[in-house]
């Protein structure tokens, strides 16, 4: 196909390396499709290095702050480039775990109550909790409080990363995840670690961590969950590619985040469930470069 894409990597974030790996994976299997594909490393001067490139579409790879946050896509918006993913204030709320847990309990989505923690904190809310940045990804600078003499180190620890940190109610249960493209939930994975939680090292070491497609979920449960995707999805406001994550206990599931731009490395989840519906992974990686759009279309430009 003749649409010039420019896939837009790397970047700021604490999750780079990630988001190199993403990059890179998409861009292989974009050019199985397409003649002209660009890899674009993201950092200060990344307006003028994607204006030199001319794009039709821009695909974004780019994970946490600077990429996910809504700040690329609204540089792409000004700049009339159409982008993959969600929109400029999709990305924003679904970035701040504050904002999106507002929005999810407006929408009647049920999630883990929380408190906004303040620096030098050291009386835990709850316990077990979890302190977590607010606006981060790959589970840096979260760790689960299991005894109140940890709450201040992990308080600590989570403001490293941000200045807003949040204290939630640790959620006994299963983890799951259900990839959702234009509107229409993906099969759910069950993430399973072997050990612990899924931190960093659990997220991106191979062999640390199973992945199901069989969720062992009934089909009345698969349904429910599917629907409080769909639902979380589209409260936020969301578009093209996005990931729900939920614990889920006998009888709940708990939204506790949205991805905008989940990661597309061999260990991802979103290729996984896609393969469940049969599309390869360039295939799935297509879909998502032809769902590239903008929040205002512009009228100005050819
Ligand atoms: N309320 C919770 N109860 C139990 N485990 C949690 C809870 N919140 C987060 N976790 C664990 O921490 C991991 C990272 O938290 P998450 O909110 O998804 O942040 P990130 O954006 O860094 O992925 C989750 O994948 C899960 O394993
Ligand atoms: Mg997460």
């Amino acid at each position: 196909m003749s649409k010039k894409i420019c896939v837009i990597y790397g970047g700021m974030s604490a999750e780079r390396e990630v988001s190199l790996k993403s990059g890179k994976n998409i861009a292989d299997a974009l050019r199985k499709s397409y003649s002209d594909v660009t890899l674009v490393d993201a950092d200060y001067d990344l307006a003028s290095k994607v204006a030199a490139v001319k794009p039709d579409v821009c695909v974004i790879a780019l994970h946490g702050t600077f990429g996910e946050d809504g700040s690329v896509q609204g540089m792409l918006e000004t700049m009339g480039i159409p982008y993959t993913g969600s929109g400029v204030a999709a990305s924003a709320v679904t970035f701040d775990k504050c904002l999106a847990k507002r929005v999810f309990k407006d929408a009647g989505i049920p999630t883990p109550r929380y408190v906004m923690v303040k620096k030098g904190d050291k009386k835990a809310p709850f316990v077990p909790c979890v302190v977590k940045p607010a606006r981060q990804g790959s589970s840096v600078g979260v760790s689960i409080v299991e005894n109140p003499s940890g709450y201040a180190l992990a308080v600590e620890e989570a403001f490293k990363y941000d200045s807003k940190v949040i204290a939630e109610e640790f959620i006994s249960g299963r983890e799951l995840t259900v990839p959702v493209m234009d509107g229409r939930a993906f099969p759910p994975i069950w993430i399973r670690p072997k050990r612990g939680f899924y931190d960093y090292k659990n997220k991106y070491t191979a062999g640390m961590t199973d992945y199901l497609l069989d969720t062992g979920l009934s089909k009345g449960r698969l349904a429910t969950l599917s629907r409080l995707a769909e639902k979380a999805y589209g409260a936020c406001g969301c578009r093209s590619m996005a990931r729900v994550d939920f614990i889920g206990t006998e009888r709940v599931f708990y939204a506790i985040e949205v991805n905008t731009v989940p990661g597309m490395t061999a260990t991802s989840l979103v290729p996984k469930s896609a393969g469940r519906l049969g599309y390869s992974f360039e295939e799935i990686v297509r879909l998502i470069a032809e769902s590239a759009s903008l929040d205002h279309a512009r009228t100005d430009k050819k």
